[in-house]
């Protein structure tokens, strides 16, 4: 047998051990990360073979009772090892002598690191799901303060129509929303238990797959046991959700780095900047670290992506490096979120600045067109009459010069005059744009309400996926209580 699923393995691994690539070789201290998880693993492992007739309930419960001294002593005062896997191994092999081996029966550390991965996982892709749903409701109550603050609306960066800061918050709340249900869909296949997959192709074993995953929390078992060892699709399905994410994140941001700019948002002195030389300055550099995050993420995927193109099945060691990108972007995007939310949360809406640059470049001229368009014009000759009038002043006497212009008649025989004068309004214009997602007050409550209930529905459901966790922890626990 190989080194990689007997008890022989540790003096085999003495032939292997040292040598110039000894440091190259070794994930031990990027293995911190999954310590805890590696020692529940461990634990739900010797717990199955005990309850298998595997090795006998003696051995199990000093193997478990090794355990727990191991984790109260902490990942640095493991000897030394190729990786977290046989560093604990080591340290169980000496606290037990010998028998101490009988742990790493029927499985590799290729099924063990993908499942600790996986269970360490899921823990970051939580807390993550939590960051979204802090800003979605930092977004929402934003929402609910200003759906009557007007403010202008842009495409190109160009005045377009006027808005309200409500119907703009909401517009990144669905997106937002998109975001936290691409990191469930993740989490749904993050959670799933590789263990018993050995090194790539089973074990004469008569283990129970089914029991360890149910003790680790895991919803279900990888059938395949060269998949289940050696697919890291999870990682990158995580690693774009994060990034699309990071990407959301980063329009959000600049969006308020420009309002910012412009005096439309005032952000709270705890998320701004100030310089070391020019004392009048409050600068936006929070969101501007939050808006280049999705950069980092963007070079995850693609370094995880490049890593893992083209690996023939099964384990290779390239595999260890992969790993890294999932936990620099989790951590990375999760605290953006969280900065995002903060800055949201605090920052304060200036009502009367927004309300004077609402109608701006002649913003509402889409809905003076819409007017005429609505009294019997052609859209095509109504966009055409107010295009005319845009280039001579943008007011109502522009207006009616150029529909006599085009039209060979009084712009009075088409429409109310009260009418364009209040389609010229910003507040109005809003009103009147009513229709279903739109800015209008009544559109927008519409969405908000929709917002909050999705809002539940998610916040639910994370804690479902909390409680489970935490329940498996539980069982786990009790069932190691047994036999120490
Ligand atoms: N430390 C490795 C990793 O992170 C697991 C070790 C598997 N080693 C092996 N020679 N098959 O992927």
């Amino acid at each position: 047998m190989d080194e990689e699923g007997s008890d022989e393995g540790v003096v085999r691994r003495d032939r292997f051990s040292g040598g110039p690539a000894r440091s190259f070789l070794s994930s031990l201290a990027a293995d911190e990360r999954i310590f805890e998880a590696d020692l529940e693993v461990d634990r739900a492992h010797a717990v199955m073979l005990a309850e298998c007739g595997i090795v006998d309930d003696e051995t199990v419960g000093e193997i478990l009772t090794a355990l727990d001294a191991i984790e109260v002593e902490g990942h640095a005062a493991l000897p030394d090892g190729e990786d977290v896997h046989e560093a604990i191994e080591t340290a169980v092999i000496e606290r037990v002598g010998p028998d101490g081996g009988k742990m790493h029966t029927a499985r590799s550390r290729n099924d063990e690191v993908a499942t600790c991965i996986r269970y360490r996982l899921r823990e970051d892709v939580l807390e993550a799901l939590e960051t979204t749903l802090g800003l979605r409701e930092a977004l929402c109550e934003v929402a609910a303060e200003h759906t009557e603050t007007v403010m202008p609306g842009y495409t190109h960066l160009q005045p377009a129509q006027p808005i309200t800061v409500a119907h703009w918050t909401l517009s990144y709340e669905s997106a937002v929303r998109r975001d936290t249900a691409r990191l469930l869909e993740a989490y749904a296949r993050i959670n799933e238990s590789p263990l018993g997959g050995a090194a790539f192709a089973g074990t004469t074993f008569d283990i129970d797959r089914e029991r360890t995953a149910e003790l680790l929390g895991f919803d279900s078992v990888i059938e395949n046991s060269m998949d289940a060892s050696s697919s890291r699709d999870f990682l990158l399905e995580t690693t774009q959700a994060l990034s699309t994410l990071a990407t959301t994140l980063s329009g959000l941001a600049e969006d308020l780095v420009v309002f910012a700019n412009r005096g439309f948002v005032d952000l709270s002195d705890d998320y701004a900047s100030t310089s070391s030389i020019m004392p009048q300055k409050k600068n936006p550099d929070t969101l501007e670290l939050v808006r280049a995050i999705a950069g980092d993420a963007a070079g995850a995927v693609q370094g995880l992506t490049t890593t893992l193109k083209g690996l023939p099945r099964a384990y290779n060691r390239d595999l260890q490096r992969a790993t890294s990108h999932a936990w620099e972007t989790v951590d990375a995007v999760r605290e953006a979120t969280e900065v995002a939310a903060g800055t949201v949360a605090t920052a304060d809406w200036p009502e009367d600045v927004l309300a004077d640059a609402a109608g701006e470049g002649f913003s509402t001229a889409t809905g003076v067109a819409d007017l005429l368009a609505a009294n019997g014009l052609p859209f095509r000759t109504a966009h055409e009459v107010v295009a005319i009038a845009a280039e001579r002043g943008a007011d109502y006497d522009a207006i009616a010069a150029a529909a006599e212009e085009v039209l060979g008649e009084s712009l009075e025989t088409y429409v109310d005059p009260d009418a364009v004068a209040a389609a010229l309004d910003p507040t109005e214009s809003v009103a009147s744009r009513d229709s279903q997602g739109g800015p209008a007050p009544v559109a927008v409550e519409t969405q908000l309400e929709a917002a909050r209930d999705a809002l539940a529905a998610d916040e639910e459901s994370l804690e479902a996926l909390e409680a489970s966790l935490e329940t498996a922890h539980e069982t786990l626990r009790a069932e190691v209580n047994g036999y120490v």
